[in-house]
């Protein structure tokens, strides 16, 4: 097992070159950039980032969205996916086979209660690849990461923030800052903030009040026009923003009290797939190979 939290910036990274921390000279950097303005890259998702390879994925029976990040400018366009479903597991991995991408993590944004992850499945599909959730999931993974820690892939990072409350393990993943990241930034939030909502806080160790400061003080301290992604989508919804979400979140625009009173009356099913999804994530979707082996 790995944690991230003593090895910063970037050490982990398979493809660091360790005569500069983020694993390029400035020189070498510069040359990536050019090739990628010169058109050899064609999918990013912002103009002044031509290095990030970026994709939503989307699985139905749960609508649960899956990302996919690449340096597409670094020789070996080492790639990461954040909350793989194990129903979309080959979709994923045809994609990435496809566009050449080489995947180093498949990462969750916490322990999931509606879906199984497809960390287990990939894992075994992708020699080399680490599975990454935090430590304060309590579940088992290759990488543990704490706040504050970096994951790199390439040139390019995501930094870890701590935003409990759906689950008490929740992360959200933010991509860098500096000239050579994408702007705006991307945040990617689990089920910690919804578009125009949130996760549910009744199950997982889950508390209104604490995802009220999580939100508050790690999402919406990001640039307004910072891009949020959500682990999930009812209505159809892909993105949003940090000053849309301060402008008309339903619950989140409101005080912490009435938050937690909203919280405490959903008056929500009990979900329908806890009961096999949390003990099969609690071992990042291993548990599902075993059951299925034997
Ligand atoms: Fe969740």
């Amino acid at each position: 097992m790995l944690n991230l939290r003593f090895i910063r910036p970037c050490l982990f990274s398979p493809f660091l070159n360790r005569s500069s921390s983020f694993g390029f000279s400035p020189k070498q950097t510069i040359n990536f950039v050019l090739r990628s303005q010169m058109g050899t890259l064609t999918t990013s998702s912002s103009q002044s980032s031509p290095k990030l390879f970026f994709r939503q994925l989307f699985e139905k029976e749960s609508s649960t969205y899956t990302y996919l990040l690449a340096d597409f400018s670094h020789p070996d366009k080492p790639a990461l996916l954040i909350d793989p479903v194990d129903s979309t597991v080959d979709r994923d991995l045809s994609l990435v086979k496809e566009l050449g991408l080489k995947l180093i993590y498949a990462m969750n944004t916490h322990v999931h209660a509606d879906h199984v992850t497809g960390t287990g499945l990939i894992k075994g599909k992708a020699p080399g690849l680490k599975s990454v959730i935090s430590k304060a999931s309590g579940s088992k993974a290759d990488v543990f990461v704490e706040p504050g820690d970096k994951i790199c892939f390439g040139n390019l990072f995501l930094e870890v923030r701590a935003t409990p409350g759906h689950t008490m393990g929740c992360v959200t993943y933010v991509t860098g800052y500096g000239p050579d990241q994408p702007q705006p930034r991307m945040a990617f939030t689990g089920d910690a903030l919804l578009i125009r909502g949130c996760g549910r806080t009744d199950f997982q160790g889950g508390s209104s009040q604490q995802l009220y400061k999580s939100v508050h003080s790690q999402i919406f301290t990001l640039p307004k026009e910072t891009l949020l992604y959500p682990a999930h989508d009812y209505k159809g919804l892909t993105v949003t923003t940090v000053g849309e979400e301060m402008l008309y979140n339903p619950r989140l625009t409101k005080d912490e009290e009435t938050f937690k009173s909203i919280m405490d009356n959903l008056n929500l099913p009990y979900p329908k797939m806890i009961d096999v999804a949390v003990p099969a994530n609690m071992v990042c979707g291993l548990q599902d190979l075993d059951s299925k082996a034997s």
